[in-house]
């Protein structure tokens, strides 16, 4: 069974780098991909998801599409966010925020569990996603036969501590929410797959997806500015897992357009 996960989609832009052409389409057939799971936290115009956003998210092919800090910026996606079934947002945030962090989809006839976490380390104070994991895994013990993490966090140190703690227990463990693309996409010991971050999709032409003078304004003036989405450079990053009968990663290989 083939997973291709992909990072961020970051605004207008990158919808259209992933519709336009059908270029995810195409990129999953030519991967022979059984499931696409893409982050969608970025995707409406200004940040944040809308159900349009996720609507356009999923008719460009993706199958589950998975959250993170900035999931809950625009209102309107709430109650979509507690209907939809594979539309997940981090688990181990308060349970009155809407949504849910996992779900169950089917891939090549296989029951893949994909769960969604958020990293602590300068982000929200959250409850553990090491704690979260255990929990989730247990609560489903018997109902998947591969289970795939998207670890939404800031600090590298924090997404592989978690994989290295998962290894063995779930088949792949990809990192999301940084937008630069790690090359460090490998099988750990116990058979996990495990990268870093996989990037995002959409304008690499400025900086994670936001034009360069708005970026550079925060950084030299500290006052606050709109930030105006970057243009051009359009790219796809993220990482194809290939995993065994057993619930094993057999490769893991990251993926850029
Ligand atoms: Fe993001
Ligand atoms: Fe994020």
């Amino acid at each position: 069974m083939r997973i291709l996960c992909l990072g961020d989609v970051v605004g207008e832009e990158g919808l259209r780098t992933i519709a336009a052409g059908r270029a995810l389409s195409r990129l999953r057939d030519s991967l022979m991909a059984d499931l696409v799971i893409v982050n969608g936290e970025n995707s409406a115009p200004g940040n944040g998801m809308t159900p349009d956003s996720a609507r356009e998210i999923f008719d460009a092919g993706a199958d589950v599409i998975t959250g993170g800090n900035h999931t809950w910026r625009r209102r309107e996606v709430y109650s979509y966010l507690d209907d939809e079934e594979y539309v997940i947002r981090p688990a181990n945030y308060p349970d009155a925020v809407p949504g849910h962090g996992w779900c169950i989809a089917d891939a090549a006839g296989r029951r893949v569990l994909i769960i969604n976490l958020a990293g602590c380390v300068y982000m929200e104070s959250l409850a553990s996603p090491f704690d979260t994991a255990d929990r989730i895994l247990k609560q489903n013990e018997g109902k998947y036969d591969a289970v795939i993490v998207d670890i939404h966090a800031e600090a590298t140190s924090e997404k592989m501590a978690l994989a290295r703690y998962l290894d063995g227990r779930v088949s792949a463990v990809f990192g999301t929410h940084t937008h630069v693309a790690t090359a460090d996409a490998q099988i750990l010991p116990g058979g996990t797959g495990y990268i870093t971050d996989v990037g995002m999709c959409g304008s690499h032409a400025g900086i994670l997806g936001v034009a360069t003078e708005d970026i550079l304004h925060k950084f030299r003036l500290k006052t606050p500015v709109y930030f105006t989405p970057a243009k051009g450079q359009c790219a796809i990053h993220g990482v194809l897992f290939e995993i065994d009968g057993n619930g094993k990663c057999v490769k893991a290989e990251g993926i850029g357009t």
